[in-house]
Parts: structure tokens; C-alpha cells; sequence
């Protein structure tokens, strides 16, 4: 089979990896980029429910779990959500802000990659689908990749294939196995952005709960979402709990305020002066949903009418509905996490480029690398200036 040359090859034609090939490619870099699924840009596919939440304007290097914090400011600040929506209106795509700065399509997610596809065609990249990588070896400056389409030889090679999330979706450690074979050092991997599951007795205590969303702050030490949380059959879920998961580890307990907003000693207050006869869990069920509010009332122990009840009383309740502390079991594991933390790490990475610094044409982008963003858009917004500074230097 004939050896095919280009100047840059990309391995995962996802976020990272098409964001790359266009780079490269408008620089007039022969850029080939492949992967081994049927259709590029799978996650952004099924991204936002649909809808890829594509960005966060607020999105900075506050955002990102990494070992080395610093690290990911060079890129995040050299391709900004404002360059990422500048490409988007250049598209005529339509979006809007959901909540938290979080930037969404107003109609498909596959309009990004529609997007992305258009502007590889127009820097002339070509892309391979349904290859696969069997060897990647270095010698002589370039490198020999073969591959299940034939051999391709590059100067530079970009890996871009991703992570361990969603392994059902094509995702593989594949990253990591060319980081060991060149040398390069791994942080551990642990499944980010997850639902948090509970041991049996928690879980039979909070069954009833199941299907409940409300209003929380969950915590985890000095860090706090302020988002929805949602009790599930396995234990929780919710954007709050999928922020929180990102640093939570075996072991740690976590906080939950729900209905952070609220003074709920005040409000039960109101309703014992307005109308003493009603109980307790009437009063909860007007600012929380009907079984949060028996699940609390029954948990408090108190009985009888608002009336009968102490201030004491009703400050037990209040800490009943905002001062939980749950010791949760486990995740539930790469197989529904949105990310994975760790990666690449980062020390052995130009900042700036994204290359390996000890093999010269090595680069490293997206998930693959230990920096991970909260959620709400800011881990496409990685993948786009990662990819964005690798096609720079590529
Ligand atoms: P990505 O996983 O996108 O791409 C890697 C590519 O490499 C894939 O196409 C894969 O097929 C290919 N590949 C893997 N191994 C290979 C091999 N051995 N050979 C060849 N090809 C290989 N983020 C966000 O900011 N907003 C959002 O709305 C969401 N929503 C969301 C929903 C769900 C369900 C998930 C699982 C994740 C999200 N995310 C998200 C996270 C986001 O999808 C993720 O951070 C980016 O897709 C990472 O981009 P990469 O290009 O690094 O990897």
C-alpha cells in the first residue's frame, strides 16, 4: 500500500481536532485528520440535549480543573468565547444565552458541525472517517503512522482523540497509550461531571425522593454550585451535583442547601402567624415540592400544627431542608460522565502550542490533557483553544 505524506496529521476529528485542521489548514498546512467513528463530532452531536451549548462568555481559567491551574490561561486567552461566536454568526447560526452565560444553538447542535466541516473544506482538509490507528512510530523527524487506510507519514502529529467518557460513543484511552509510548507523564483519570451515588441505606431512606428537582447549593470544602439538583434511583444527579463531582473524591462528604434562596425559618414564621392550624409540611410544600416537604417534616421527627411548634422547632426544620450532609458512595463512572479529569499532564506541554516538549511535532488538545472545565460550555471552549493554538504551531 502506498505511504501517503502530508505536513499534519490529526488523530479525532472531534471538537479539538477539527478546531486544529482548520488552523493548520487556513495556515496552508496539508492537513489529513482521522477517526475511527462513522461521522465526525459525535459529543457535539448529542451535546446540550441537542443543542450544543457551545461556549460560556464567562468562561476563563478560574473555570478548569488541572494540576497546573496556569496552564490552560495562554490558550483560553488567545481564542476567546467572542472568537468562537464570531465564527458561529459567521455561519448565520442562531443562539442564545440559557442561563450562567451559557451559550446555546436555538436549533441543532449539528449546525456546529455543519459549521466546522464547511470551514475544513475550505482549508482544504481532508478527513478520514472509520480508520483506525494501529502503531504511531517517530523516526528521521517525521512521523509513521498506520493506519487501517495505509500508512501516513507527518511532520507534525496532533493527538486529539479525547477521553474515557461515554465508551458506548467510541470513547478510548488511546491518548494516554501515545503519551506512554513517547514518554510523557499521566495524572490520574477519574470520571468528571457525574452523577453521585448513594450506599443502600441512603438510597432506601431517599427513595421516595426520586424524580425530585429543586433549588440547591451543594458544596465540596470551600467550593459551592448554585444550580439544580435532582434526587435519582441511584442517589444524585443535577447540574449542581455534576460541578461538585468534579471534586469530590471517595471519602469526602459533601454538602447540599436546598432552596438556598429562601429563609425558611422566616417564611415558617408567616405561616404560623397567618395560619397556625396548618402543619408543617403544608407550609414546606408552598416553597418545596410535596415530598421534599414530607421527606423533611418526617426526618425532623416534629409533629402537630405550625402553632404547637417552637422557634427551636422551626429552626430544626430550616436545617432539615438546608443543612444536609451526605457522604455519597461513589459515581457512576465513565459510563454517563460528561468529562474525565486528568490526562496528559501538563508539565510536559508548551502552553502556548500545545506540544510535547521533549518530541518536537507532538501535540496534545482537548480532553486528553489535564484541564478540565465546570460545566456549562467551558469544556468546548477548551477543546476550541486548545485545537486553536495547536493548528497555530502545527
Ligand atoms: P471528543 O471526544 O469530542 O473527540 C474525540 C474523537 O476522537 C472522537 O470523534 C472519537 O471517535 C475519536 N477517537 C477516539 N479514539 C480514537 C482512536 N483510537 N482512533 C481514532 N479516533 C479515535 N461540553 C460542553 O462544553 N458543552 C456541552 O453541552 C457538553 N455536553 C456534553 C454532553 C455529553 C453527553 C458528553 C459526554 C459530553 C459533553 N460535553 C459538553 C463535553 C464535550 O463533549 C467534550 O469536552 C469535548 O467533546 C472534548 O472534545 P475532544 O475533541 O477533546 O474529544
Amino acid at each position: 500500500m502506498m505511504t501517503e505524506k502530508c505536513d499534519v496529521l490529526i488523530l479525532g476529528a472531534g471538537a479539538a481536532g477539527m478546531m486544529c485542521a482548520i488552523r493548520a489548514g487556513q495556515r496552508g498546512r496539508s492537513v489529513i485528520i482521522l477517526d475511527h467513528a462513522r461521522a465526525p463530532g459525535e459529543k457535539i452531536r448529542i451535546s446540550g440535549g441537542g443543542r450544543c451549548n457551545f461556549t460560556n462568555i464567562h468562561a476563563g481559567p478560574k473555570n478548569y480543573l488541572s494540576a497546573n491551574p496556569h496552564f490552560a490561561k495562554s490558550a483560553l486567552a488567545r481564542y476567546t468565547p467572542r472568537d468562537f461566536i464570531a465564527l458561529v454568526e459567521k455561519h448565520r447560526i442562531a443562539w442564545h444565552e440559557k442561563t450562567l452565560g451559557q451559550l446555546f444553538c436555538d436549533d441543532s447542535a449539528k449546525d456546529i458541525i455543519r459549521m466546522l466541516l464547511a470551514e475544513m473544506q475550505a482549508a482544504h482538509v481532508k478527513l478520514r472517517l472509520e480508520t483506525s490507528v494501529s502503531t504511531v512510530s517517530h523516526d528521521g523527524g517525521r512521523f509513521r503512522v498506520a493506519t487501517s487506510g495505509g500508512v501516513i507519514e507527518a511532520e507534525s502529529l496532533v493527538v486529539a482523540t479525547g477521553a474515557k467518557s461515554i465508551p458506548k460513543m467510541g470513547a478510548t484511552g488511546f491518548a494516554y497509550q501515545i503519551a506512554e509510548q513517547f514518554g510523557l507523564p499521566l495524572i490520574e483519570t477519574r470520571p468528571g461531571l457525574v452523577p453521585l451515588t448513594l450506599d443502600p441505606a441512603a438510597l432506601e431512606r431517599l427513595s421516595p425522593l426520586a424524580g425530585v428537582a429543586v433549588p440547591a447549593e451543594v458544596s465540596h470544602g470551600k467550593t459551592a454550585f448554585n444550580e439544580a439538583l435532582l434526587f435519582t434511583h441511584r442517589g444524585l444527579s443535577g447540574p449542581s451535583i455534576l460541578q461538585v463531582s468534579s471534586y469530590w473524591r471517595e471519602g469526602d462528604t459533601i454538602r447540599l442547601k436546598l432552596e438556598p434562596a429562601s429563609d425558611i425559618v422566616a417564611l415558617l414564621r408567616q405561616a404560623k402567624q397567618k395560619n397556625g392550624r396548618q402543619s408543617a409540611q403544608t407550609a414546606l410544600a408552598e416553597i418545596l415540592p410535596k415530598r421534599l416537604a414530607q421527606h423533611v417534616v418526617e426526618k425532623s421527627g416534629l409533629t402537630g400544627n405550625l402553632a404547637d411548634m417552637s422557634d427551636k422547632a422551626l429552626t430544626t426544620l430550616a436545617n432539615e431542608v438546608q443543612d444536609w450532609q451526605i457522604k455519597p458512595a461513589g459515581s457512576e463512572g465513565y459510563r454517563t460522565a460528561e468529562v474525565t479529569l486528568g490526562g496528559v499532564d501538563t508539565t510536559c506541554l508548551d502552553s502556548r502550542s500545545m506540544a510535547a516538549k521533549s518530541v518536537p511535532g507532538l501535540y496534545f488538545i482537548g480532553e486528553c490533557v489535564d484541564v478540565t472545565g465546570w460545566l456549562g460550555g467551558y469544556n468546548f471552549q477548551w477543546a476550541w483553544a486548545s485545537g486553536q493554538a495547536a493548528g497555530e504551531f502545527a
